[in-house]
């Protein structure tokens, strides 16, 4: 949700740098965007609507700075416009500031400041005008602090003030990192902005302030006091971050699968027994997480059952309020994340946390807010994920949940051979003609309005997320259901031609999803299947490794190629679907 980048240092062409890093944060928010810095002693600011992706950095190359500050927007106050764009500015023009997370109290605050003198219909603007009320009183940090304690809500943001050659950047709620190079500093919603000029990173906690100019100085907002912070070195390459030979993250982010997994469940085997034991002695386990990371925790309570005969209880973190009142200092609260940064699950671990019972997260952003304010983290080593579409976090992430069910019947070992078996089985799938393949599958069915994916047990999570997949990237309507709940209803929508995957695996309930597949054909349904071993009843098969309890790791991956492949097939980008963003900061 948005993302924000601000620079200083020693090169002038500050605006570029700010342009080039907002680039790669543009999985965050795509609708608009905006640079401001100061020159000839005035507030230069240029905001537009469109991606960032189109802005031309050559555009600034006269307009030398040595700070900046940008933003790329998804817009939550307020239209898509050049006016609601980022950055927001004080009326007399001497304060910028960008803004990610929302300020709640901002209808209040534009009472107090003057409904007159706002030209935005965003929350945002009210943090420009309150600092540069208090900065006609004050100095520029004594003013920003002063404003920071009236603002209610999460939020990350970078500030400048013209004649003020530092940069100001607080958070509460939102995600905020300083990268630390060679005599220059760079503010940032997530690392990959700038990780082509230093993996030197300092994380910014809630309710800390940070000084950059020469210096780094950072600061407890509640104490007033500084705070001394631990570099650390981030193990990210460049390269790993970019497109590469492909047309798309999302195709990349698919491929990496077949090494992805195997980095998850390479995992310090006294660490897992040790989160495995908290899971056994816990009394009342609940699994959250949001979207496909959502469907990821329903994948893991059937990994729990059938592997640990355990039974945990999942909510979408969004539901997880009907839960509060089951929590006590015994139960354990596992989340799971990609980007580390979902409000809806920070929510979750703050109710859980105010019972005093533990949080262990499965996340992919090391260092992420989640990942810090967890009991116990898990990190899948997935490396950056860009795409909105969540591909390769999900299936690390399954990997590591069912690695944990091994370990809690003391199989870990056993567990851990599986996993690499299926490692090693995505790898062989993921060929050229297994692409071209589905590829002409989803040329079959890109016209079609509605598609129905269909799975039982273990695949039953799949069915949905393979629907999210499809849903957000291609437009087509998608719905997933368990196989045998076709008959209570939803059967009703298939008629000639309705394209319906079966997500089928070499396992107990096989023949029963076959048997639901057969009444969907019965009714008109054009199948695909997606199966270790050929039907008569699919008109389209794509065969996929018999890897027994693991099936969801590989069934999921022609899902997502499909939903690729469709998305690219309509003429959209698969990128950068309309309304999305990659990190869901907001409730
Ligand atoms: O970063 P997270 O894993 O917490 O994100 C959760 C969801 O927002 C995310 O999985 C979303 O559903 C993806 N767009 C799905 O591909």
């Amino acid at each position: 949700m948005c993302g924000i980048f601000g620079y200083i240092g020693k090169k002038e062409n500050s605006l570029e740098i700010v342009i080039k890093g907002l680039q790669k944060l543009e999985y965050r928010g795509y609708d608009s965007w905006g640079v401001a810095t100061e020159i000839d002693g005035q507030l230069f600011i240029e905001k537009k609507v469109g991606k960032i992706s189109e802005a031309k950095t050559d555009d600034f190359h006269d307009k030398k700075c040595q700070f900046a500050i940008g933003h790329t927007r998804w817009a939550t106050h307020g239209g898509v416009t050049d006016i609601n764009a980022h950055p927001h500015f004080s009326s007399d023009k001497t304060i910028a500031v960008v803004h990610n997370g929302i300020i709640e109290n901002y209808e209040e605050l534009r009472d107090e400041l003057g409904r007159d003198n706002f030209i935005s219909q965003t929350d945002s603007e009210v943090v420009a005008q309150l600092i540069a009320k208090f900065r006609k009183e004050m100095s520029f940090k004594d003013a920003v602090l002063a404003a920071i304690n009236k603002l209610k809500g999460r939020y990350a943001i970078v500030v400048m003030n013209v004649g003020e050659n530092y940069l100001i950047a607080a958070r509460r709620g939102s995600p905020l990192i300083v990268g630390v190079g060679d005599g220059e500093y760079f503010l940032a919603s997530d690392i990959p902005a700038f990780l082509e000029y230093t993996q030197n990173v300092n994380y910014l906690d809630d309710d800390e302030m940070v000084i950059v100019d020469g210096n780094v100085e950072f600061i407890n907002l509640t104490t007033g006091r500084s705070v001394e912070k631990r570099l650390i070195n981030i193990d990210w390459k460049a390269e790993g971050a970019e497109k590469g030979e492909y047309d798309h993250y999302m195709l990349k982010e698919i491929m990496e699968q077949k090494d992805s997994i195997l980095r998850a469940i390479n995992q310090d085997t006294d660490e897992i027994m040790h989160i495995a034991q908290q899971i056994k002695k816990s009394r009342g386990c609940f699994f959250s997480g949001c979207g496909t990371a959502g469907k990821v925790c329903m994948a893991g309570e059937y990994f729990f059952s059938l592997i640990a005969n355990r039974h945990v209880n999942f909510a979408p973190a969004s539901e997880f309020p009907v839960y509060h009142h089951f929590l006590r200092p015994e139960s354990l609260l596992v989340v799971v994340s990609q980007s580390g940064e979902t409000a809806d699950v920070l929510e979750a671990m703050d109710a859980a946390k105010s019972k005093n019972a533990k949080v262990l997260s499965i996340v992919n952003a090391e260092g992420s807010t989640i990942a810090r304010q967890s009991d116990f983290s898990l990190h899948i080593k997935a490396g950056p994920e860009k795409a909105v579409a969540s591909t390769k976090a999900a299936t690390s992430q399954m990997a590591l949940l069912m690695l944990i069910a091994t370990a809690m019947v003391d199989e870990l070992q056993e567990g851990r051979r599986q996993l690499a078996e299926v490692a090693s089985k995505i790898n062989d799938m993921l060929n050229p003609r297994f692409l071209t393949y589905i590829k002409a599958v989803a040329e079959k069915i890109k016209d079609h309005e509605n598609c129905y994916i269909i799975g039982k047990a273990e695949n039953y999570p799949m069915a949905l997320e393979a629907a999210i997949k499809i849903q957000e990237v291609s437009y087509v309507h998608a719905e997933g259901f368990a196989a045998g709940e076709l008959k209570h209803g939803p059967i009703a929508l298939v008629t000639d031609g309705t394209p319906c995957i079966a997500l089928v695996a070499n396992d107990e309930v096989k023949n029963d999803t076959i048997n639901n597949t057969i009444e969907l054909k019965a009714r008109g349904a054009h199948i695909i299947g997606i199966s270790p071993e050929k039907h008569e009843v699919f008109d389209d098969w794509i065969k996929v490794p018999d890897v027994g309890i693991a099936s969801p790791l590989v069934n999921i991956i022609p899902t997502q190629l499909l939903a690729y492949y469709i998305a690219v097939l309509r003429g959209l980008d698969p990128d950068m679907p309309r309304n999305l963003a990659k990190s869901v900061t907001v409730k």
